[in-house]
């Protein structure tokens, strides 16, 4: 395996130095504990399908939170993204199984709101923080169509984090997507938009307090060289939807 996993090296390298300076690594509020449980309830099954929507490619290089809790299942991941440059870094992981019972990755380039899947294909569908990202899609459009391709059994695990309200020097408050207070999707707004797009159950998950501490030193450490203050990490949440 190792052999195999060095052949990914120097190209793991090269992407690793062409990000240098250009993301900063949020780690997901989700406990990776958290996401094994889910998993194993959603008895998630070998050649199952597992969608997630808004790839992005921090997560295969920095934080693997929940990609270790998906490797050894036999699945099918699909990594999609709309960015296809963000795709490449999820090439590093096996397009073939090198040994039993290992996930594969088969990124795909889409919008999140109109995928190439068949309606009821798929067995889980995670969305991990691109919900309350400048995008030009709405909540309402991503969960129609996690939904649509969500199997009868399907579960749809959406989550928001690493978006801060800081203070500038001149005592202005800006968010760092952008957005003003009210453009903010919360929990209460993504449970009662599930249940008007067709979901059944709508449970909110717990974050791990330690994580979002860790976030909170980072940014203010990394904001105050330039005289921001933080305030507040603005609403992070995680959400299982069942259909
Ligand atoms: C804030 S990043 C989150 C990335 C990753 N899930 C994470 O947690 O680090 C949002 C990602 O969604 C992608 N994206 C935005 N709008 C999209 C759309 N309509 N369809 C597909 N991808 C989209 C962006 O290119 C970006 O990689």
């Amino acid at each position: 395996m190792s052999e195999a996993l060095n052949g990914f090296e120097p190209y793991q390298k090269e992407i690793l130095k062409g990000l240098e300076g250009k993301i900063l690594n949020h780690p997901d509020f989700v406990a990776p504990e958290t996401y094994g449980q889910i998993f194993d309830a959603a008895d998630l099954k070998a050649g199952d399908t597992v969608l997630d929507l808004g790839a992005g490619y921090i997560h295969v290089l920095e934080d693997h939170s929940y990609t270790h809790q998906l490797e050894d299942r036999g699945l099918i991941l699909i990594p999609i993204d709309d960015t296809v440059e963000r795709l490449e870094s999820w090439m590093l992981h096996p397009y073939h199984q090198r040994r039993e019972n290992e996930t594969v990755v088969r990124p795909v380039t889409a919008d999140v709101t109109d995928t190439p899947f068949k309606n009821e294909s798929v067995a889980f569908a995670l969305s991990i923080n691109l919900i309350n990202a400048p995008i030009e899609k709405s909540a309402e459009q991503i969960l129609a169509e996690a939904h649509r391709v969500l199997k009868p059994t399907g579960q749809f695990l959406i989550s928001s984090f690493g978006y801060d309200k800081m203070q500038k020097p001149d005592g202005t408050v800006v968010y760092n997507n952008g957005f003003t207070e009210d453009q903010f999707v919360t929990a209460e707004y993504v449970k009662r938009m599930a249940i008007e797009v067709g979901f059944a159950e709508v449970e909110e998950l717990p974050l791990d307090q330690a994580r979002i501490d860790a976030e909170f030193a980072a940014v203010q450490e990394i904001i105050e060289r330039n005289g921001d203050h933080l305030l507040e990490i603005v609403h992070p949440f995680a959400v299982l939807l069942k259909k």
